[in-house]
């Protein structure tokens, strides 16, 4: 009899963890098993225990202990679901490490992107996952999505309407890396 072999996911969040519930929820080839927060009390660790993930608080500042543990965990692939630090040391992790991010990269770059792309007067904007290198948000591109900016548009609207299309591309990238 085969035995069936998910492709384990280890996620770093430091926010909200919609992102990360929505894989849990449409990863479904996949399994989550473990999440590390760099911010102690966030949504993403209350979602984890919701859904009964393993997670774990570790400072930015000790991207050793986050390499040891997603090692120890047999992690195949780290997925950064709104992890809002610099990794210092991509290349010390075992495995590739993909991320999203709310622009169309290589525009807006970095913090506020969305912001960025509202205050620089753009008609569209919208999201991207791409592989995770040394360089700020520059590694290779696995999908991107365009969204139209609105004229009423805000920082808040427009962010949910992104997130929408983050629900949808970051599951697909995770299928075609994995
Ligand atoms: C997402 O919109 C993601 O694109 C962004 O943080 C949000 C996290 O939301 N990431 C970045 O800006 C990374 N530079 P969530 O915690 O609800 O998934």
């Amino acid at each position: 009899m085969l035995m069936e072999c998910k492709m384990r996911l280890g996620i770093m969040c430091s926010g909200n963890g919609t992102n990360f519930e929505n894989i849990i929820r449409t990863c479904t080839d996949h399994e989550v098993v473990l999440m590390i927060h760099n911010k102690e009390k966030c949504g993403a660790a209350k979602r984890s225990d919701k859904l009964g993930i393993p997670h774990c608080h570790i400072s930015h500042k000790n991207e050793d202990q986050m390499v040891k543990l997603f090692e120890a965990w047999r992690v195949d692939l780290i997925v950064l679901a709104g992890y809002m630090r610099v990794l210092k040391d991509p290349s010390a992790f075992h495995c590739p490490i993909i991320n999203v991010h709310p622009s169309l990269l290589p525009k807006y770059k970095g913090l506020n992107a969305v912001k960025q792309a509202l205050d620089a007067q753009e008609v569209t904007t919208g999201c991207t996952v791409h592989y995770v290198t040394e360089d700020l948000d520059a590694g290779e591109i696995i999908l991107q999505e365009e969204v139209s900016i609105l004229p009423h548009d805000t920082v808040e609207t427009l962010t949910k309407v992104i997130q929408q299309r983050e629900y949808e591309i970051l599951p697909r990238a995770i299928g075609m890396v994995g």
